[in-house]
């Protein structure tokens, strides 16, 4: 069972292992800084969870945390992302949890990005009816690189 809660400080710890994984960050592949130190990615959601306009759950499965998905930006570039624990990952997870995030969400469109060979958030967000609208380029902190994108938009 799937669900979304106000995220809680005692959440920080699971997402700082999540988002250090480095398969995980490999896989993102747009990484920041703030995923390599601690006091940084504390630093940074203590500034995103007091942000207005965005909307960010921590995600449950069957009571335990498994990640975070959130909308943020403002109204007319609201943009999506989502991360969970990689133990987890092939369960159906993020798909149900972008889905309960979106019917909190009332503004459309909305809008994603992924590197373009993360077929598996690319697969999460088509499910939740997002279409690709464009492709592009960007720099990939994890891989040192310049990598293709796809920019994403559920209207
Ligand atoms: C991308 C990510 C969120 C997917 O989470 P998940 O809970 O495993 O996704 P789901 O189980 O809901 O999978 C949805 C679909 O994607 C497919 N999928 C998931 N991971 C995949 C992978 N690595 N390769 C290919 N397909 C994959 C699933 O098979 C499923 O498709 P199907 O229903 O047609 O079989 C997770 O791998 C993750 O957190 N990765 C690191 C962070 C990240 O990349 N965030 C997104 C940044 S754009």
């Amino acid at each position: 069972m799937i669900s979304l809660r106000d995220v809680h400080d005692s959440d920080l710890a699971f997402f700082w292992e999540h988002q250090s994984d480095p398969a995980a960050q490999h896989m993102a592949a747009v990484t920041r800084p703030y995923h390599h130190d601690r006091e940084q990615f504390d630093a940074h959601w203590a500034r995103i969870r007091a942000l207005p306009g965005v909307l960010i759950r921590t995600v449950l499965a069957d009571g335990e945390v498994v990640g975070s998905v959130s909308v943020y930006g403002p109204p007319e570039e609201r943009e999506v992302t989502y991360w969970i624990d990689r133990a987890h990952w092939g369960r159906g997870i993020a798909t149900a949890a972008l889905s309960a995030l979106l019917d909190l969400e009332p503004i459309r469109p909305v809008y994603a990005h992924a590197v373009s060979d993360n077929t598996g958030s690319i697969r999460v967000l088509q499910k939740c009816g997002f279409v690709i609208t464009a492709h592009d380029k960007v720099f990939a902190e994890s891989r040192a690189a310049e990598v293709p994108e796809v920019r994403l938009t559920l209207s």
